[in-house]
């Protein structure tokens, strides 16, 4: 089977609900990214950081996956699918797509602050100020943010080398090391680009742009890939 890499930002959940990041004046639901999504806003307030990811997993309990999440899952039946997200959310989860790397961490897990070995299911239970892990140490959410180490990118770097098609969607490419997972796919790969505005495709070689939103882009790219099998 040929194999198809997925690399998500967040403007694949936004037909469910979810806001993207750099589409609000440099507010993520009316907060400085840098008062709740940084080491230092945890240092500084780490109350105010577990409110803001509270609401985030409170909202994301009740979102749903949209076309484009549910079309990747179908994808499975014709291709070796495998998704890399820089998504927190779990939608991919939720419509179903089996193989699913998380660069950023998942909403619905909490770690502890001294040992990042230690993760536990949260779902869409709250983080409380006084929670503990078993070491003693308080949990924070499973989120990688700015200016911390992603711990996944080396794996993600492995899994592009074997693409047969990259698939592109909503991702404004602003944010690396994520941004630069493009650029190591193979010279045979052809990449799809989708996403309703302009975006720094760079200089992907092999690149088809579907200048729409996750829901029709995605289907379109995967009728043209399953026209050639
Ligand atoms: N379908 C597809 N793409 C869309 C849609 C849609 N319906 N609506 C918006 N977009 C696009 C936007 O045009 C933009 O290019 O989604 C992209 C979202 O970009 P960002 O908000 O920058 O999100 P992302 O690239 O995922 O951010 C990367 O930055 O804040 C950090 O850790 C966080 O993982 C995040 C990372």
């Amino acid at each position: 089977m040929k194999k198809v890499l997925v690399l998500t930002g967040a403007g694949i959940s936004a037909e469910s609900g979810l806001k993207t990041f750099r589409d609000s004046d440099g507010l993520w639901e009316n907060y400085n990214v840098y008062d709740v999504a940084t080491p230092q806003a945890w240092t500084k307030n780490p109350a105010l950081v577990q409110e803001f990811y509270n609401k985030r997993r409170q909202q994301c309990a009740t979102a749903k996956p949209n076309n484009g999440h549910l079309a990747l899952a179908d994808l499975e039946k014709d291709f070796e699918v495998q998704i890399i997200t820089q998504n927190v959310d779990d939608l991919h989860e939720k419509a179903g797509s089996s193989n699913i790397l998380h660069l950023h961490g998942e909403l619905t897990k909490a770690r502890s602050s001294k040992d990042e070995k230690l993760i536990y299911d949260v779902r869409d239970k709250e983080i409380k100020m006084g929670d503990l892990c078993e070491k003693g140490s308080q949990l924070r959410p499973h989120i990688v943010w700015f200016g911390e180490m992603v711990p996944n990118i080396e794996i993600a770097q492995e899994m592009m080398h074997e693409a047969d098609y990259l698939f592109i969607i909503g991702t404004s490419l602003n944010v690396y090391p994520a941004a630069g997972l493009v650029h190591f796919v193979p010279a045979h790969c052809q990449t799809f680009l989708i996403d309703p505005n302009d975006c720094p495709a760079g200089n992907i070689s092999n690149l088809t742009i579907l200048k729409e939103g996750a829901g029709t882009g995605v289907p379109k790219a995967i009728k043209i890939i399953r026209e050639k099998v």
